[in-house]
């Protein structure tokens, strides 16, 4: 992890960095006459976007960038200006180095943001690690409270992606549990964990069908920050999907491919467990309530079977046809489970259909629900900010028809179109409060890196939670 700060201290720094955008702004840099002539000609003359050079002992890297503060594609360029930016830094192998604007300084926190992000890897199997030396970054143009962000930001996305990154013969629903439990004991809020007899004794129907292919236990967790500053009197919920591998169950993903990452399939819990670390951290004045239903996904001696009919915890008839649409049947159980918060809306996050990925690929998150839309239009905003961007699809009551059952209450597939719509209306029925559901199939893994987004889970979710929280509070 790397530290930022925003107070001098003793560290040596040995790379300076230095951003800006107006050549009126060079004057603000302190080199002699003839470096500041060089890097005024590379400004006016150079398509290259950075300028290096050392003087003294000093070794000085120039960037050109640029915030246009209505223009959210500006932040992202600059945090792919940030994912460059650690190149340099691994490449001069600087443990320490200062970052500084010499324009108006609002561009630093982004630019940090794909600096940190991008520093990310998963090698705790590894006899070699991956060398990233530096650890201490100086800069002076973040507030307080921006430095707590960002800390916060690399601390829950870290978090979120090393479960979404840890192969179920280690996380088990149960660790997954335990892990986030721990997780809340540093950072201030709660988590209590139900077990597989009180799952049993609450008779969560749809978990424990989707349990029973397995060895290992299911797990139910209830996640709870409410600061005594709380401004909203009904919480808000987050449910997220934690199908800790899914194999498809009974009914088999076919091997080739299609389960290599299916270790994934609760990256909606890790996401949900990032947004309580930020709202933690940074204290956001909100009562929140967090549900996680995990267990693994599997075709074991006494596997829930198509043809099954299941009574799920609110007492609905689920016909199952598919074992593999498990994601819905768990998630059911959590959003009857929210009922009884009287939740202001709930917010689910789920790797959950296959058409989500399909229809949008992995730049961006399938949403829908039925919230009032100024609800959707600011996670919207959120998404554009932080570059999580939302496709808001139809959320229309027909689809309902295509889930009807001959011989119980709803079936757990619908038919060969609209798949991550049936699947949000499926997990409508079991709510009585303004909902919206996010699919992030197609985002929530990569093969390869994308800029800051480092191959593996990427922890979508989390920073699109925290800025929505945040607007809120
Ligand atoms: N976990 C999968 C969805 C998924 C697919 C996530 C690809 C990430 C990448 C989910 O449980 C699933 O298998 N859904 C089925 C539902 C179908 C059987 C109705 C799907 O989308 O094929
Ligand atoms: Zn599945
Ligand atoms: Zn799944």
């Amino acid at each position: 992890m790397i530290t930022v700060f925003n107070e001098p201290n003793d560290v040596q720094v040995e790379l300076e960095i230095y951003l800006f955008s107006r050549l009126r702004d060079l004057g603000r840099l302190s080199v002699g006459r003839n470096a500041r002539k060089r890097v005024k000609d590379w400004f006016e003359d150079d398509k290259n976007n950075s300028f290096e050079f050392t003087e003294a002992d000093r070794r000085i890297c120039i960037f050109k960038a640029e915030l246009k503060e209505k223009d959210t594609s500006s932040f992202e360029t600059l945090r792919s200006l940030g994912v460059q930016i650690l190149g340099k830094c691994k490449l001069h192998k600087a443990e320490t180095a200062h970052i500084v604007s010499l324009s108006n300084g609002m561009e630093v926190f982004f630019v940090l943001e794909g600096v940190l992000l991008s520093s990310y890897s998963f090698d705790k199997y590894k006899k070699e690690k991956a060398s990233i030396r530096l650890n201490n970054l100086f800069a002076p143009d973040l507030d307080d409270s921006e430095l707590r962000e960002l800390n916060s930001i690399q601390e829950a996305v870290f978090f979120s992606r090393d479960l979404i990154n840890e192969p179920v013969n280690y996380l088990t629903a149960v660790r997954l549990a335990e892990e986030i439990k721990a997780k809340g004991a540093d950072c201030g809020f709660s988590v209590e964990i139900l077990n597989k007899k009180k799952i049993e004794s609450l008779k969560m129907g749809g978990l424990l069908a989707v349990n029973f292919g397995s060895i290992d236990p299911p797990s139910f967790s209830i996640l709870e920050w409410k600061p005594i500053n709380a401004i909203n009197t009904k919480p808000i919920v987050l449910v997220g999907k934690g199908v800790v591998y899914d194999t498809g169950g009974l009914s088999l993903k076919p091997t080739a491919g299609s389960m290599d990452s299916m270790k994934s399939d609760m990256s909606g819990a890790a996401a949900v467990a990032g947004a309580f670390i930020t709202a933690a951290r940074n204290e956001l004045p909100l009562h929140i309530i967090g549900l996680i239903p995990a267990t693994d996904n599997r075709p074991g001696g006494n596997a829930y079977t198509p043809g099954d009919i299941i009574k799920m915890f609110d007492g609905t008839t689920v016909e199952v046809l598919n074992t593999d649409a498990e994601g819905r049947m768990i998630l059911a159980d959590a959003l009857s489970y929210a009922k009884k918060f009287n939740p202001e809306f709930v917010i689910n996050l789920a790797t959950l259909t296959g058409s989500a990925a399909a229809a949008i690929g992995t730049k961006g998150v399938v949403a829908m629900g039925n919230a009032e839309p100024k609800l959707m239009k600011s996670l919207e905003e959120s998404g554009a900010k932080v570059h999580e961007r939302l496709a808001v699809f139809p959320f229309w009551d027909d689809y309902k028809d295509l889930l009807k059952s001959p011989i119980a209450d709803l079936k757990n597939i619908g038919g060969k179109e609209a798949g991550a719509i049936t699947a949000g209306k499926f997990l409508e029925h079991f709510t009585d409060y303004p909902f919206i559901h996010l699919d992030i199939a197609g985002p929530a893994f990569l093969d390869s890196t994308d800029k800051y987004r480092t191959r593996g889970g990427t922890a979508v979710g989390v920073r699109l939670l925290f800025d929505f929280l945040k607007n809120r509070s």
